[in-house]
This record gives C-alpha cells, structure tokens and sequence, in this order.
C-alpha cells in the first residue's frame, strides 16, 4: 500500500494526488484498499469484468511525487517510450511520472440511462482524512455533469457517518431505505440521491472550491496547472 506522505520540510515536497481511470494493471493494488473498506470486498474476477463493462467507469486517485519540470517530463516520456514497458513503467515512475503502486483510493460508477449510480468509492485507511475521498466524489459529479445526467445515486451504510457526512455535505438527500441490504450483518442501507439541479451543481462547485482552498496543492490540476 502506499505510503503517507513525508513530513512538512521534505527536501522533495509532498508527493501530489492526481485522478486516472483504473486500468487492469491497477486491480492488485485497489484490492486490498477495497478489503480494508468493505467487509464483502469482490475478488478480482469482479473487477476484470466491471472493467469490461461498457457501461462503467472506474477512477484511481494515484500517489505522484512532486512536479518536475515540464522539460524533463517530455525526455522522460520520450526516453519510456523507446524502453521496454518493464524498464520504461520504473524509470516513468521515479521521474516523477504516475504509479501504480501509489493508488491511494479509487471509486467507480455505473452509467444508467439518465443517472449515474456511486457503486463503490474507498481510500487507503492511512489517506483518509486528507481530502481523497471528496475529491473522487467531485470527479464523480462532474462525471455526472458533463453526461448531462439528472441525478447521483448510492446505496449507504446507515451507520457510516464519515460517508453519510460528505454526501450531506454535496447535497445528497436520504429518498428512502433498504432494509437489511448488507449481507455480512444485515444492515439497512439508505438510498441517496444528488438532483443535478444548477442549484446543486452551484453547491458542489462551492465544494470544490473549499476543497481546492484546503487541499488543492495536494491535488494534480487543482492548483491552478491544469486538470485532472
Ligand atoms: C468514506 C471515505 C471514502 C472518505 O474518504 P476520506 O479520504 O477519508 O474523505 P475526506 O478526507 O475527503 O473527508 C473526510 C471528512 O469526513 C469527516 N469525518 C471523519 N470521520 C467522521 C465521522 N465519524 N463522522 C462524521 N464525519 C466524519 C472528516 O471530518 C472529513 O471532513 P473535514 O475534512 O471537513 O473535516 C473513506 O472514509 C473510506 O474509504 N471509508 C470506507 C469505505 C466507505 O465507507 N465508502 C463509502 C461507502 S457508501
């Protein structure tokens, strides 16, 4: 699992969190960020063919070091793409490029006809707490947005107050409950929706905003240097 970032004062920086689609090569590194989530995590044939599913989008947050200068990014991309991938992947890597070993969280959704349901989102147990999970949650909603769908749905744990806080913090409102929907100790799940009214996406960027204020160095594209 990757490791938390140095203390303040590191000669390199805080390594930085930038959001990609998930990929095959990404599955052994989510499981046991999934595992240490849920407590009826999927095996990995589950993510193979969610990963096939057209209808689907899976999103890792991945751990990058700090920024290197956009010079040494195109030798290095140049350099990566002469090598064969098992040397080019390490040396793309310590130059500062993405790596997937460094997923820090991720979450996926599922397209359907005029919403997107938040299938599944989780973050490392050592990253939470740092602002991940809400920044999955905007690319969930801008998603959404630029799908031009009507709504976000997800199912909730009705025990899970951090989940529960940052979906009430969206603008998630509870439309009704599934009774004894988690198998492992049949726990109610409340159902959530987001209507994408301009209203609420004006409150989501609202989020984003305070979000980019408290952790927007942290995060690639968030500080003004382009998008993720
Ligand atoms: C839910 C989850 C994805 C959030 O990820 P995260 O990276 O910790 O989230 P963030 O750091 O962006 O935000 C956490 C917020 O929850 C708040 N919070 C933490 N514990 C809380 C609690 N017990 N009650 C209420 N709010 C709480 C924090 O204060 C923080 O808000 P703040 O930054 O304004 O202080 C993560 O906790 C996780 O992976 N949980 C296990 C899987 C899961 O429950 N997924 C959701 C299924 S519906």
């Amino acid at each position: 699992m990757a490791s938390p970032p140095p203390a303040a004062g590191s000669s390199t920086g805080p390594p930085r969190i930038a959001l990609r689609d998930m990929t095959r090569a990404d599955i052994g590194p989510v499981r046991p960020i999934e595992s240490a989530a849920y407590a009826d995590a999927w095996p990995a044939r589950a993510f193979e063919s969610e990963l096939a599913n057209a209808f689907a989008r899976y999103r890792v947050a991945v751990q990058t070091p700090a920024p290197v200068p956009s010079a040494l990014v195109g030798a290095r991309d140049r350099l990566a793409g002469w090598l064969p991938g098992w040397l080019g992947e390490p040396l793309t890597r310590l130059l500062g490029g993405p790596s997937r070993r460094g997923i820090v969280g991720f979450m996926g959704v599922w397209y359907m006809v005029d919403q997107l349901h938040l299938v599944t989102i989780a973050v490392a147990p050592e990253w939470q707490g740092r602002g991940v999970g809400q920044r999955l949650l905007l690319d969930c909603v801008n998603m959404a947005v630029a799908a031009e769908l009507k709504l976000v749905i997800l199912e909730v744990r009705v025990t899970n107050a951090r989940a529960r806080a940052i979906y009430g913090r969206f603008g998630f409102r509870r439309t009704g409950t599934l009774r004894a929907y988690y198998r492992d100790n049949d726990e109610d799940a409340d159902v959530m929706i987001l209507d994408l009214t301009p209203e609420a996406v004006a409150r989501v960027e609202e989020v984003h905003a305070e979000h980019r204020a408290r952790f927007g160095a942290r995060f690639v594209g968030d500080a003004g240097e382009g998008t993720t």
